[in-house]
């Protein structure tokens, strides 16, 4: 897009501004000075958006998980504001209703659907997908965003421990789900909401559910960590294919991330910390930068934090124990994934 401003202002005929001592000169002088700044200024903001938007226009097809809330919510509206359709995947009606609503309103963008998925539970996983590509032959972004952490030992609907269950496992599952539509689309881009919860993870082979010794921040870790394996080991097995596959930490953003729905506990404490912590707009960027810019076209494989690649922990990094993990991993879900 091409933008030109032109500003017609006259300058009265008894200003001379090459007189300095003429009191008015310098009025007109500074007034010239701050008006091309404000214009340049105002002129390198369109360009910003413009250019953040390259990738993605109406025409573009974008799946977001636990989009209802937080940083999926604020990732919702910006990517809505390109144009783009934007498929809202949550697993509560009510609440995703809700947010659908704000998100078509703030964004002006109608084209914005809820689809039922909770990644707590196969079953619907499976019911989502098939939904999605009974209606679309076209995916070109899916950001896996949801996610849990909550006190005491909880699990999904197939028994998985939830934190690994919801945010690994389910997406996990999903991704491989959509992959058909993903390298039919290509070129396309996977985007995981991690966490630098992830530098105190480990992959507890021997009790992946942390049936023996539970605790919700090695839960959640455990998770997060999952997340960048995930990430890694996908994008070596996408290669050639023109899928892309991402991952980032947001930084510490206030949402309802922690507080439970059902009781509203931690509802306080969260309030408490809000000033300290970003905003979910903040904390969307670095998700929106990735589906959208084309400064990223083809990178693939790396871990961002404030739209820059960074170096994740060691651990990481280890092939075998991503492919230990993504073999586990399809036997808990029982699929035939990416080979
Ligand atoms: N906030 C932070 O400081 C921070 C820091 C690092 C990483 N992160 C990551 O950022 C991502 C987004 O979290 P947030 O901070 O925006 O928290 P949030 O406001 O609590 O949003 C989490 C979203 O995940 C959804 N979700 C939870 N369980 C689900 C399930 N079983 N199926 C489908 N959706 C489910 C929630 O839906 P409901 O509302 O229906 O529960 C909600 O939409 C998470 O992956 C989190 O680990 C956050």
């Amino acid at each position: 897009m091409v933008c030109i401003i032109t500003v017609n202002f006259k300058i009265p005929d008894n200003v001379d501004l090459d007189d300095k001592d003429n009191k008015d000169r310098n009025y007109w002088y500074f007034y010239i000075l701050l008006t091309r700044k404000n214009i340049q200024g105002f002129q390198k903001k369109l360009t910003q958006s413009v250019k953040q938007e390259g990738n993605m226009d109406k025409n573009s097809i974008v799946v977001i998980t636990g989009a209802n809330s937080g940083i999926g919510k604020a990732t919702s509206i910006e990517l809505a504001r390109t144009g783009a359709h934007i498929i809202m995947a949550c697993r509560s009606k009510e609440r995703g209703e809700e947010a659908l609503q704000d998100v078509r309103d703030l964004s002006g963008n109608n084209s914005v659907e809820l689809m039922i998925c909770d990644l707590g539970s196969l079953k619907s996983i499976r019911d989502f997908c098939s939904g999605f590509k009974k209606k679309y032959k076209q995916l070109d972004v899916l950001i896996n965003n949801a996610g849990v952490i909550l006190p005491g030992y909880h699990q999904t609907a197939d028994g998985f421990e939830l934190q690994f269950g919801v945010n690994h496992l389910g997406h996990f599952f999903l991704t491989n789900e959509l992959m058909d539509v993903l390298i039919a689309s290509a070129p396309a881009r996977v985007i995981n909401v991690a966490s630098g919860a992830h530098k105190s993870g480990k992959i507890y082979f021997e009790d992946i559910n942390l049936e023996k010794k539970y605790k919700f921040w090695r839960a959640y870790s455990q998770s997060k960590l999952a997340n960048i394996l995930f990430t890694y080991e996908l994008a070596e097995r996408l290669k050639g294919t023109g899928v892309t596959a991402n991952c980032f930490h947001p930084g510490a953003v206030a949402t309802r991330m922690g507080i439970n729905r059902d009781t509203g506990f931690g509802t306080f404490i969260t309030r408490l910390l809000k000033p300290f912590f970003q905003t979910s707009k903040q904390g969307a960027e670095t998700a929106i930068y990735l589906a959208t810019s084309n400064d990223i076209e083809g990178v693939t494989g790396k871990y961002f934090y404030k739209k820059r690649p960074v170096q994740s922990s060691k651990s990481s990094y280890d092939r075998a124990t991503a492919k230990k993990l993504w073999e586990l991993s399809e036997k808990m879900v029982d699929q035939e994934g990416l080979s």
